[in-house]
């Protein structure tokens, strides 16, 4: 039975299965990830096999604590510290210069490592029974839907991996990403830590890195996010047509989403596979308002749509 119920049996059986250089897709509060020893270059080597990643692009190490990241780091700025106290544990990923111990697979070759600490309860738990630092990328194939239910990791891999369940996912769309290696420091993937509340923390200017161009950063692909139907924005919906809609639904192909732009992330990537699997012909999506509130939303959306 491949899903594993969060028990401490449960837990201390995917921390052996990971500290013995094992892959298995872990929750986390954003999106599920797909795990496995990030000091151990074959068993992230596995990581990419399983999603069909390119191996240049880098993954994202999961830590306990700050003081874990800052022990994989080889600098430690005062950036990382403060922004570490204000949202750690949460959906936050801070890159950093990357200490000798993380290996260069884990960072796609590069010399930064983009460190996390995450609020999920069975996340906590797993990373203080397991002991070691997690390489986890989004638990799906490479360039399709993160999963946010541990279901949907199993249809997204197969039934091949063992997925601890921990329900589904609170945030939804994966976490904020910020480079402290440049200055100012640079945005490189918007997600419910918005700029306002960094630029609050720190104090100063956080720089938004163009979405959706290959300069944001590596990694940040113009096309991600697919369904197997491709995805059109829209102003409205059309009565006969599948899509995501702010108003009633006209047909059963209609999801009804709210908005409130935390609630909408919450449910995106749940209500786009509940309709992709319906088989529609395309799948229509009505444009999100264009406050900074979206900017999470509409990046995801951006990319989903690109065909
Ligand atoms: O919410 C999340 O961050 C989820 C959960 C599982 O924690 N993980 C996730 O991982 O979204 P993934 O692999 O789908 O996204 C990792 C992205 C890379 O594609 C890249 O854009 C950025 O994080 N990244 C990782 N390491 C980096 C580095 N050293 N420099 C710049 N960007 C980096
Ligand atoms: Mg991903």
């Amino acid at each position: 039975m491949p899903l594993i119920e969060p028990t401490a049996e449960g837990i201390a059986r995917c921390a052996a299965a990971l500290r013995s250089g094992g892959v298995v897709a872990v929750p986390t509060e954003t999106v599920y990830g797909l795990a496995a020893d990030a000091l151990s270059p074959a068993a992230v080597a596995e990581v990419f096999r399983r999603k069909g990643r390119p191996a240049e692009n880098p993954l994202i190490v999961h830590v306990p604590s700050a003081d874990a990241a800052a022990a994989l780091a080889a600098e430690w700025p005062g950036e990382a510290e403060v922004l570490a106290a204000e949202f750690w544990p949460g959906p936050l990923t801070l890159v950093v210069p990357k200490s000798a111990s993380v290996p260069p697979a884990t960072t796609g070759g590069l010399g930064t490592v983009a460190l996390r600490v995450p609020r999920h309860p069975v996340a906590q738990r797993l990373l203080a029974a397991a002991g070691i630092p997690l390489a986890a990328p989004s638990a799906n194939r490479f360039g399709s839907l993160s999963p946010t239910t541990a279901e949907a990791v199993l249809e997204a891999l197969g039934g091949e991996v063992d997925v601890l369940d921990g329900g589904p996912c609170e945030v939804g769309i994966e976490s904020t990403v910020v480079d402290l290696c440049s200055r100012p420091a640079r945005l490189l993937r918007p997600g419910r830590v918005g700029v306002p509340q960094l630029e609050a923390a720190l104090a100063a200017r956080v720089e938004v890195a163009p979405m959706g161009s290959p300069v944001a950063g590596p990694g940040m692909y113009a096309r991600h996010y697919a369904t197997a139907a491709p995805i059109h924005l829209v102003e409205e919906l059309a009565g006969a047509e599948a899509g995501l809609g702010f108003g009633g639904p006209k047909s059963g192909l209609q999801v009804q989403m709210p908005s409130d732009p935390v609630r909408y992330a919450a449910l995106l990537y749940s209500a786009l596979r509940e309709l992709d699997r319906l088989c529609p012909s395309h799948i229509a999506v009505e444009s999100v308002p264009e406050g900074q509130e979206w900017d999470a939303v509409r990046d995801r959306l951006r990319r989903a749509c690109q065909g």
